[in-house]
């Protein structure tokens, strides 16, 4: 089968199976291109959570099908690639997370939504890049562990001078890479562009930055912004849309290294047979689930 016929059995059997295809902002541009919604991990947990299909095909990586399996534990998740995961969320488990709790039993644990379902187990609430620093001003606490990302972690702990931040030391090898040599070289280039970047880059790069924000924050800023043209800090993926809904402005990647592997696992045909198999399942442990969902619910009750 070619890609538009791939395209075309995939949404027939999306409508057979009553399923909701959900693709992350880094996935793949065909993949994107037949999804019912794209979005950023916030935003798609959103979506398993009020969605009334049978089935929800996650286009994204591991933590996002467990989180939309936590918030949706009456649909049947798959996840075509069960291989696709995050090395960050890898970099942080259950066990490591227990021993700094002991090490700082007055703090209060806020978990990056990538990671897994135990870790969030044993978090009191979890946050994306969207809404990390209205979760940790939401809380009364005075202390903060911030895990797994040193670089969201660092981020937040700007935002929230009045708390003392202990930040796991996990990070994206991905955003980790992109380098400020890599910002001055694109500035450089095109002086008139403004710069937008995603909290997972390093605080070097973020303080260059005109603008920092989740994956779908940038859409939204490339859409109201008077400039004309954007160096784009984070994953290539999300080129697709942003130069599909602003075809009158230039968007500029600064590093050939902003790709993240993982999420270019997922092909049309794994997602074909996602659905033709109803396979790979995506579930977590009737325990872990719950107490994962109260770290979940409590980030989903902080306003957007
Ligand atoms: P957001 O889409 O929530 O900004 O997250 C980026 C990311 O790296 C997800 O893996
Ligand atoms: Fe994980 Fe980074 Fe890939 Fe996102 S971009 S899935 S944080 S490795």
């Amino acid at each position: 089968m070619n890609t538009s016929e791939l395209q075309q059995e995939i949404r027939r059997l999306c409508v057979e199976r009553n399923a909701l295809l959900l693709a992350h902002n880094y996935q793949r541009d065909e993949i994107q291109e037949i999804a019912d919604i794209t979005g950023d991990s916030l935003g798609l947990s959103m979506e398993a959570a009020r969605t009334d299909k049978d089935v929800i095909v996650f286009c994204g990586v591991h933590f996002m099908a467990e989180s939309a399996a936590i918030l949706a534990p009456d649909k049947t998740v798959l996840l075509p690639r069960l291989d696709a995961g995050c090395p960050m969320a890898d970099m942080v488990t259950a066990e490591g997370l227990r021993e700094l709790k002991a090490q700082h039993p007055d703090a209060t644990v806020v978990t990056y939504v990538n990671s897994s379902a135990a870790v969030k187990a044993e978090s009191d609430i979890c946050c994306t890049s969207s809404n990390a620093v209205n979760v940790a001003r939401s809380l009364d606490a005075k202390k903060l562990l911030l895990v797994p990302d040193r670089n969201l972690g660092r981020y937040i702990a700007r935002h929230v001078p009045e708390k003392e931040c202990i930040c796991w030391e996990g990070y994206c090898p991905t955003h980790d890479r992109l380098t400020v040599a890599d910002i001055e070289r694109a500035r450089a280039e095109h002086p008139d562009a403004l710069f937008m970047a995603h909290p997972e880059c390093t605080p070097e790069v973020l303080a260059l930055a005109d603008h920092i924000c989740s994956t779908s924050g940038m859409y939204a800023f490339a859409r109201s912004s008077e400039a004309r043209k954007f160096i784009v800090g984070t994953e290539m993926g999300i080129l697709y849309r942003l130069r599909k809904e602003n075809p009158d402005k230039e968007f500029i990647l600064p590093s050939k290294a902003l790709i993240c592997p993982n999420m270019k696992l997922t092909s049309l045909e794994d997602v074909l047979r996602a659905l033709q198999t109803m396979q790979p399942v995506v579930t977590v442990d009737a325990e872990i689930r719950q107490k994962a969902k109260t770290a979940l619910d409590r980030m989903l009750a902080v306003p957007r």
